[in-house]
C-alpha cells in the first residue's frame, strides 16, 4: 500500500463499516511502518490488510475487501500472504481482533486455524456504548 492507494483504501472501508478507519489512522499506519499491503483485480485495488509487527508478535489492523469483491476467496488469500509475511518477519503468533457480531469474519479466521483467546470489554465503539472485541490468535 502506498498514498496513492489510500483514497479507494478508505472509500472501500467507508462503504464496509459504519465505524471506518480514516484517512489519519490509514496515513499514520503507512509512516509508523506498519506492513501495509493492497491487492488488485487488474488496476483496481479491492482489498486490503494492515499489520504491525514488533518483537516475535504480529497484529492484524485491518483486513478488508471491497463488497463487489466479496466471497471469491481474496480475503483468505489476503490473509495467508499476511501470515507469510509474519512468518518471514519471525513472529511466532499472530493476534487480531473482531467483532462478536462479525460472524463472516470470525468464520474466515477459525476456519484459517485462529483460536479466540480472550475478549478486551468495550473495545470497539458501537450504536449504543461500547461492543467487546473477541481475541484470536495463531500460533506461526
Ligand atoms: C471478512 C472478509 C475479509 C472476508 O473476505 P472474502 O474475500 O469475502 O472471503 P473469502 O471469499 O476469502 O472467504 C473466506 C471464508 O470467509 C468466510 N466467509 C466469507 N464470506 C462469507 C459469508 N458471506 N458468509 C459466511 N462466511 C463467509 C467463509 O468461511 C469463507 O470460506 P468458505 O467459503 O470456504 O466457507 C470480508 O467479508 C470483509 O471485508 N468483510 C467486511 C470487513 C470485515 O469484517 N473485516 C474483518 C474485520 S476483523
Amino acid at each position: 500500500m502506498s498514498e496513492a492507494d489510500l483514497r479507494r483504501a478508505l472509500e472501500i472501508e467507508e462503504d464496509l463499516y459504519e465505524f471506518p478507519w480514516t484517512l489519519g489512522n490509514f496515513r499514520d499506519s503507512l509512516r509508523a511502518g506498519y506492513s501495509c499491503w493492497v491487492a488488485r483485480d487488474g488496476r483496481q485495488l479491492i482489498a486490503y490488510a494492515v499489520l504491525m509487527l514488533a518483537a516475535g508478535e504480529a497484529h492484524l489492523l485491518n483486513l478488508s475487501v471491497a463488497a463487489h469483491a466479496q466471497r471469491r476467496g481474496h480475503g483468505r488469500s489476503l490473509l495467508n500472504d499476511v501470515v507469510g509475511v509474519a512468518r518471514e518477519r519471525n513472529a511466532k503468533v499472530l493476534f487480531l481482533e473482531v467483532r462478536p457480531t462479525n460472524t463472516v469474519g470470525q468464520r474466515l479466521y477459525t476456519r484459517y486455524g485462529f483460536r479466540q483467546i480472550g475478549v478486551r470489554r468495550g473495545y470497539y465503539p458501537a450504536r449504543r456504548g461500547r461492543e467487546d472485541a473477541l481475541v484470536l490468535a495463531l500460533d506461526l
